[in-house]
């Protein structure tokens, strides 16, 4: 597959982009909140989508399964009326994981639901065995073919589901079924995640009622198959470009205003880069890197593992190892989420970055390091969506010039990366294949 490339002109560990950032809605809600549009009796509205290849993906397979799906800058109307198949395209759902939250919407509403096994970044295993669990607890059949799934559940019932570890997309995926479910559903050790609440507080205002969605435990009053009445959804920011690109102006920017986001959920970057060094301070919908000036190597190093909501998030790890490697000292980064997240380790190590792979799940990181040009005809290579931002970032911060390929990962969770990085200042190109 030929796709994309990015050409990039390193700042040598200059601190010279400025300006304002505008942060879009958030992808992880965005797309779940069109999965659970399938709950409405009618068009619903949905506001501050972002322009990237996942929602992309997703319209299509609404689109497939007989949804209307139309875009007006950044909203999308979705008709869930002509619904008419409840099979997920296997060849588009193989592209992304998330595929695997309109199981719950399609199994509430329409009784059934065939699905292939959901694809997505190559960053482990990623079973769906917790949602599986939930719905046969709450009385479905799962029929377990060759290369699909099929459950069936004419009416769900209310019931409690105890969640062997906080699943970001298990909450989501049985909070939505659980509305159109009969009787009450109480999720416990749920995840805690902002999109899962900023998707509940919508759906309560379409009707359902949920209750403690953003805290362990969830308690949802199913209305026993009566649809929601569609009103209009807002996507909250995404905090995980916010943290991107946070990280990013504190190696490249000397001045950086990042705009409509919310501060107040990313408190574990933001306090961690302060007591690193990093000059910032926040309203209450942006956050603002102001003089940063000191050269770089002036940041302190520290160890993070990655943790769930509200811990420091694995999402914004990659570009994290990307701002360590330009910190003085020694890092430890724990990754607890995943068992492959590391493997783009191997882009910043060819730039010069002193990494080393303790196991699988935790590296030790000394810097500072000089990124340096690659021998002539070498590329840097995007493995998943964040970390194609941190080798982006790490070319920023380098000396020469970098050509970064696999850019269509990077689009499939940020939207036109390369025009918000030539408006603050940085030379960067997109090479269409
Ligand atoms: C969401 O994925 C995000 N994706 C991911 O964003 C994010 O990395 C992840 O949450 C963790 O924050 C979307 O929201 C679309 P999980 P999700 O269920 O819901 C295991 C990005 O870059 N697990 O919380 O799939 C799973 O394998 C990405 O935007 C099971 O074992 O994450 C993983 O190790 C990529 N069985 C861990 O739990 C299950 O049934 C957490 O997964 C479910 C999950």
């Amino acid at each position: 597959m030929t796709t994309d490339t990015f050409i990039i002109q390193g700042l040598a560990g200059q601190k010279k982009l400025k300006g304002t950032v505008r942060i879009n809605g958030a992808k992880n809600a965005a797309l779940k909140a069109m999965a659970a549009a399938i709950l409405c009796d009618s068009p619903v509205l949905l506001e501050n989508i972002p322009h990237n290849d996942d929602v992309e993906t997703l319209a299509e397979i609404l689109r497939k399964l007989g949804a209307s799906v139309v875009w007006k800058d950044h909203q999308l109307e979705i008709d869930p009326r002509n619904i008419h198949s409840t099979s997920i395209d296997a060849e588009l759902a193989q592209k992304m994981r998330a595929s695997v939250v309109l199981t719950g919407p399609l199994l509430a509403r329409f009784g059934k639901v065939t699905f292939p096994a959901p694809g997505g970044c190559v960053i482990g295993a990623r079973p769906i065995d917790q949602f599986i669990a939930g719905y046969k607890k709450m009385g479905a059949t799962v029929d377990e073919q060759e290369n699909q799934q099929v459950i069936s559940a004419a009416q769900l019932q209310g019931t409690e589901i105890f969640f062997d570890f906080q699943t970001v997309g298990g909450t989501e995926t049985l909070m939505m079924a659980a509305t159109l479910a009969e009787g009450t559903t109480v999720l416990k050790n749920c995840a805690m995640e902002p999109e899962i609440a900023n998707v509940a507080e919508w759906l309560n205002k379409c009707g359902a009622d949920i209750q403690g969605a953003g805290t362990t435990t969830i308690v949802i009053k199913g209305t026993a198959k009566r649809l929601l009445k569609a009103t209009t959804y807002v996507t909250v920011p995404d905090r995980i470009e916010a943290g991107s690109f946070l990280l990013l102006g504190a190696l490249c920017a000397s001045d950086l205003v990042i705009s409509d986001c919310r501060p107040d959920h990313m408190e574990s970057v933001i306090s961690l880069l302060k007591s690193s060094g990093v000059p910032i301070r926040t309203t209450k919908d942006q956050v603002i890197i102001e003089g940063n000036t000191l050269p770089i190597g002036s940041f302190k190093s520290f160890n993070i593992r990655t943790h769930e909501y509200p811990g420091f998030p694995t999402d914004i790890q990659s570009p994290l190892v990307t701002f360590l490697t330009q910190a003085t000292g020694e890092s430890v980064v724990l990754e607890t989420i995943y068992e492959g997240r590391f493997k783009f380790t191997e882009e910043l190590i060819k730039m010069g970055a002193n990494i080393t792979m303790m196991n699988p799940r935790e590296i030790l990181i000394k810097g500072p390091t000089p990124l340096s040009q690659l021998p002539e005809g070498d590329i840097l290579s995007a493995h998943d969506i964040r970390a194609g931002f941190a080798v982006v970032m790490a070319a920023l911060t380098g000396k020469g010039s970098f050509t970064v390929n696999n850019v269509h990962l990077i689009d499939r969770g940020y939207e036109k990366l390369e025009e918000k990085l030539r408006a603050i200042g940085a030379q960067i190109e997109r090479k269409v294949a």
